[in-house]
């Protein structure tokens, strides 16, 4: 088969080089330039090449001043940029601001009624919520002050939200933001445990959830989740002391879960006692923090990235306005959930920091069929897109010309949260953007606060599956294991890093600073005790190789890490949820390309001595998996295998499993403890796959290199 040839050639290749796999050279196609629509530049946010030079590196890091005076201040800073305790880098100290004023007051009076928000719930009969900057001030003051009075909330308290796509859910950050409360959103997806246990993490004794929302032409029992909650972060020593309950229909309940007395609140109810109330904002330092948004590692533990005020929200301000090309009187759609970090920075803070109308839609994207994306954005006259390449791979399976029979236009487009299939790239152009959009795929990370890789729309061409050169004041480098630059043009693939702190950048780890240091900085950091940031690039843990233009094709997470449907799931957590089922001794998951998700989880395991295999314990699995996380990484097959391939020091080779589940060349397993085992895992995985219809995906030579990398950096 030409696959094991060129799979021998690889490995031919990287025995001679001496190289990491990680780095396995990549044979790209070359993409064709497109440019923007010709209408674009004329009214574009960033139309003058000049402003490439304003952020070019020997303006570092005054450049970042033209963000941060986007921003309304109470005080400005005294210094941009404090490196003496690196790499926890400070911006803009002895500066003082308040987000939420940033984000509403500080419109009411040119723009208090036009629309801040405009929610489209997802049954199709419903009412849209239009919520002018007026509404939505009222709203956030409202909340804050029953935060304020009923809750007892004071400045650096966490709250947790467990929240799905409703107004009320940025309501809530925006009254923590005014109140200098850290808000902590945990996917309104994700399990009642997983949101307990991040509670269990901030210590946060508060959480706000909604009773029920439209999923899929469904009203989903949510509330239900909380009960999970409170137990799982009961285990982890915290006692939850309040939860406060959004009603999806005010009035009604939908909920099988009981209210506890004296804990269990409606929000509505409660509400009341502070009808008009204004509460005062508080004047932040910039350096306080404004979120924690949990994101996944290589251990069990989740990572709550810390994000602060000032830094945070000049990036995500400034980057909204050049890369997404907002104006004001745009009415701009980001597809994504506010329950990731793409919707805090791109659906609430950036844009409504413009002043601009930011859509928020409910539902699944082809509810109630593929249409419904395009219906909304002719209704509310939609002119900016955003959303993930799994969303737009769903769309152009279910619906290719659906586009076509609407009237919209945009006239720009954002993908992120996954690379992009040139091929899917160009359907989204040609077909939803009907050729007269720039298309902005935009590379970053939870971790980033914005937008770290991408192109100018106006300024600087597009390339398929690329997502561009480093964005303004960003300056990227590829690095082998070694820390020698891979230079842009080789073709070979490294570790792709940032050389400089930016304002977006987030504070810590909460309540693992050392892990922070170690899992971001430490690898390429020389000199540990240095205070000049050129020592300590940030290692993003994501694999990448850059052509000769300087653009980035992003393979890839060279982590534990697994990336489904745009949504980051920990490995060590899905294989811990299995390993909570009794008859399983060891777990192991790893990625599948998927056309439509971009990756799907499957789990190996190895049953304790004593027990048989069976097709209830797989369901258990499974069972437990949907559980702890959610049905987001709910296995699509479980593999119970009598031992996993290991290497000498006892780490499970998650490529050669990886290898298997993907019909991909198992590479070189000489270097195994147990090598032996391996074809038959191979026999078993994949034949009862091919019996089950699965039609083995071709893949791209970036999927090969991620596999087959899979796994390899802790
Ligand atoms: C990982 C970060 C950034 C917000 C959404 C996801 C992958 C992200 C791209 C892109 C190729 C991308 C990376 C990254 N990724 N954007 N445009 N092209 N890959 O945030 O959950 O923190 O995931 O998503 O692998 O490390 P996240």
């Amino acid at each position: 088969m030409a696959e094991t040839t060129e799979g021998a050639a690889q490995a031919q290749e990287i025995a001679e080089e001496e190289v990491s796999e990680a780095q396995i050279a990549v044979h790209w196609r070359e993409e064709e330039y497109y440019q923007p629509p010709e209408k674009f530049p004329a009214q574009a946010n960033a139309s003058d090449p000049a402003i490439l030079e304003r952020f070019s590196e020997e303006h570092f890091p005054e450049c970042f001043v033209e963000y941060a005076e986007m921003l309304e201040w109470d005080k400005k800073w005294d210094t941009i940029l404090d490196t003496s305790n690196a790499p926890f880098w400070k911006w803009w100290i002895g500066g003082r601001l308040n987000a939420c004023v940033n984000c509403v007051d500080r419109h009411l009076e040119a723009r208090g009624e036009k629309n801040a928000l405009i929610w489209v719930p997802e049954p199709e009969d419903a009412e849209i919520q239009e919520i002018t900057y007026a509404e939505l001030h009222r709203r956030v003051n409202e909340f804050a002050a029953l935060l304020r009075d009923f809750v007892g909330a004071k400045v650096g308290d966490r709250v947790t939200f467990h929240l799905p796509m409703v107004p009320e859910l940025p309501v809530s950050m925006l009254a923590c933001a005014r109140m200098g409360v850290i808000h902590s959103e945990v996917f309104g997806g994700f399990s009642g445990t997983a949101c307990g246990q991040r509670m269990g993490d901030a210590e946060s004794k508060i959480l706000v959830t909604v009773d029920a929302y439209y999923r899929n032409g469904e009203l989903i029992d949510h509330k239900i989740k909380a009960d999970d909650a409170i137990e799982a972060a009961r285990k982890d020593g915290i006692e939850v002391e309040k939860v406060l309950v959004w009603r999806r229909i005010p009035g009604e309940y939908h909920s099988q879960s009981e209210m506890v007395e004296g804990r269990d609140f409606f929000i509505d109810e409660l509400l009341e006692q502070y009808r008009g109330q204004e509460v005062e904002p508080e004047s932040m330092p910039a350096e306080a923090p404004l979120f924690l948004m949990y994101t996944s590692g290589t251990t069990g533990r989740p990572k709550g990235c810390q994000h602060s005020t000032g830094g945070y929200l000049s990036y995500v301000t400034g980057t909204s306005k050049y890369y997404q090309d907002i104006h004001p009187d745009d009415t701009y759609w980001c597809f994504a959930d506010i329950g990731w970090i793409t919707g805090h920075s791109y659906i609430v803070y950036g844009p409504l920091s413009l002043g601009t109308t930011s859509v928020m839609y409910e539902g699944v994207p082809t509810y109630p069929d593929a249409g419904r994306p395009w219906r909304i954005a002719e209704k509310l006259g939609v002119n900016i897109f955003h959303t993930a390449p799994t969303t737009i791979r769903m769309l152009r399976k279910l619906g290719p010309n659906e586009p076509e029979k609407y009237n919209y236009h945009f006239k720009t487009m954002t993908t992120v949260g996954e690379p992009i299939e040139p091929d899917v790239w160009r359907w989204y152009h040609e077909f939803v953007g009907k050729g007269q959009a720039a298309i902005t795929d935009t590379w970053w990370q939870t971790e980033n606060g914005g937008f770290l890789g991408s192109t100018l729309p106006g300024l600087q061409p597009m390339k398929p599956g690329s997502c561009g050169p480093g964005v303004l004041g960003i300056y990227p480098v590829i690095f082998d294991e070694n820390g020698d630059e891979i230079p842009g043009g080789s073709g070979k693939a490294g570790n792709m890093c940032i050389r400089n702190p930016w304002p977006g950048i987030f504070q810590t780890i909460w309540g693992q600073p050392e892990r922070f240091v170690e899992t971001y900085y430490a690898k390429y950091n020389n000199n540990p005790d240095s205070q000049d940031w050129r020592d300590w690039p940030y290692f993003s843990g994501d694999g990448a190789v850059q052509a000769a233009d300087g653009y980035f094709r992003i393979l890839g997470r060279v982590d534990d890490v697994i990336n489904v449907a745009g949504h980051r799931l920990g490995t060590k957590e899905i294989e811990s949820a299995a390993i909570e089922v009794e008859e399983v001794a060891e777990a192991a998951a790893v990625p599948v390309v998927d056309e439509v998700r971009g990756k799907i989880v499957e789990v190996y395991v190895a049953l304790k001595p004593g027990h048989e295999p069976s097709k209830e314990i797989e369901q258990k699995v499974s069972a437990q998996i949907n559980k702890d996380i959610g049905p987001i990484a709910r296995p699509k097959n479980v593999w119970i295998v009598a031992d996993m391939p290991k290497t000498r020091s006892g780490k499970i080779m998650r490529r050669v499993i990886a290898a298997v589940s993907n019909f991909a060349d198992v590479g070189d397993v000489t270097t195994l403890a147990n090598p032996e085992i391996v074809d038959g895992i191979r026999q078993h995985v994949q034949s009862e796959k091919l019996s089950k219809g699965e039609v083995p995906k071709e893949l791209t030579e970036k999927e090969k290199a991620e596999i087959a990398s899979y796994g390899q950096a802790e």
